[in-house]
């Protein structure tokens, strides 16, 4: 199959194709998707078939507007209301019982369906021309980072699909978050851009959290709900390790309440660096055999001056992911980033890691995946 980038002007072409079952890959401001026909089984397995994806990880379904989802669900619960309006078209996902009319194909054998109204203009309108639900899971194949740029997807899907339509770089970069609103309590499935703080305004109360986004362990029988988060995922060739910093965890705890923000920058600079020192001694030490010109440090705008001049001397790369204090700078890049170190050769990555407050509650969920749970706690 030869696979055909389409550009705006080519809309109707790529939405025609989709009526007809076919696979087109769509932009959105998370990640590209593979789009389907969201109500065709043949559609479905066309997906899994083309991602190498197991086929009990059930899809999302994108729609233009609110209104589109009534017929794909049992019913819509006011809370769940509330969140579409304040958040759609956005980087949020709802879980909720569906109606006869979803195959079983798209949702992996659940009783729920997942829905998303993506704020991308182009795909807005080829959803509105399909005029179906679009399934669409990250059009990556199945264990590589999701795709941020119309040439990744390229790159992981060409002769698989029928068409890409190219939009340019994705805004956010990693994707959207998901909240089961088919239980009792809202439960955050996967974090996203739409951040706890953000869902907690709306819903008035605090979302239940799934305990493995906490750091609860498969191997102790705790089972992600989304079914997608439990296999490797996000993950690059090379053997990624994250450093964290306890202290910037704990001082996060607190400070929520306690402390001024004065107090906070200065704290930061001393985690900052506590965390280099820890790179740094991990190059010498455990990692002295290791080929230099195979090695990237992963590092923000504000710490990079700390490995220059040890990069610059032994050869190894130095990869800015964005700014510290602008979280949404570095999910932007986060998984371009590591595409990236795939295609260099890159054997090991030494990755510092951030907070977990807002958006980067998402981004250090991403980071943990890549890296395998290889944390070494600073
Ligand atoms: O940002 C995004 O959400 C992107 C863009 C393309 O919209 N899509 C995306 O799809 O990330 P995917 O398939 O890579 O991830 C969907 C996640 C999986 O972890 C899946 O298990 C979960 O959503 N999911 C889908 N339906 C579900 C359901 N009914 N119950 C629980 N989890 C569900
Ligand atoms: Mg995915």
């Amino acid at each position: 199959m030869n696979t055909r980038i389409f550009s705006k002007k080519d809309i109707e072409e790529a939405a025609q194709i989709l009526k007809a079952g076919g696979l087109v890959a769509f932009p959105t401001e998370t990640v590209y998707g593979l789009g389907g026909n969201g109500l065709d089984k043949e559609a479905a397995r066309k997906i899994y078939a083309a991602k190498g994806r197991p086929s009990d990880n059930p899809l999302i379904l994108h729609v233009s507007k609110m209104e589109e989802v009534y017929p794909l669900v049992e019913s819509v619960p006011e809370k769940a209301k509330l969140l579409m309006e304040s958040f759609w078209p956005g980087p949020l996902t709802l879980i909720l019982k569906k109606s006869k009319i979803v195959p079983l194909e798209s949702t992996g054998g659940l009783d729920t369906v997942a829905l998303r109204c993506p704020d991308n203009g182009v795909t807005l309108e080829l959803i509105e021309r399909a005029g179906l639900p679009v399934a669409g899971p990250s059009a990556n194949l199945s264990g590589s980072p999701s795709p941020t740029e119309a040439s990744h997807v390229y790159h992981d899907l060409s002769g698989r699909i029928e068409g890409i339509l190219d939009d340019g770089a994705v805004g956010i970069g990693v994707e959207s978050t998901i909240l089961d609103m088919s239980t009792d309590r809202p439960t955050l499935l996967r974090p996203g851009a739409i951040t706890l703080e953000d869902l907690t305004e709306v819903l008035g109360e605090k979302p239940e959290i799934d305990p493995t986004l906490l750091g609860k362990k498969m191997e102790d029988g705790f089972i992600p709900k989304a079914p997608g988060m439990k296999y490797r995922h996000y993950a690059p060739k090379a053997e990624m390790i994250l450093f964290c910093s306890l202290e910037e965890k704990e001082s996060e705890d607190k400070t929520s309440e306690k402390k001024g923000s004065e107090d906070r920058i200065s704290e930061g600079k001393e985690y900052e660096y506590k965390v280099s020192k820890r790179i740094a001694e991990y190059l010498e030490e455990e990692g002295k055999g290791f080929p230099r010109e195979k090695i990237a440090i992963l590092c923000a705008e504000e710490t990079k001056h700390f490995y220059q001049e040890m990069a610059e001397k032994e050869g190894i790369i130095l990869k800015v992911l964005g700014r510290r204090d602008e979280p949404l700078s570095m999910t932007h890049n986060l998984f371009r980033t590591l595409r990236e170190c795939d295609e260099e050769g890159i054997g090991l990555i030494l990755s510092e890691g951030y907070s977990e407050e807002g958006i980067g509650f998402a981004l250090m969920n991403r980071m943990k995946k890549a890296a395998g749970q290889k944390i070494i706690a600073v």
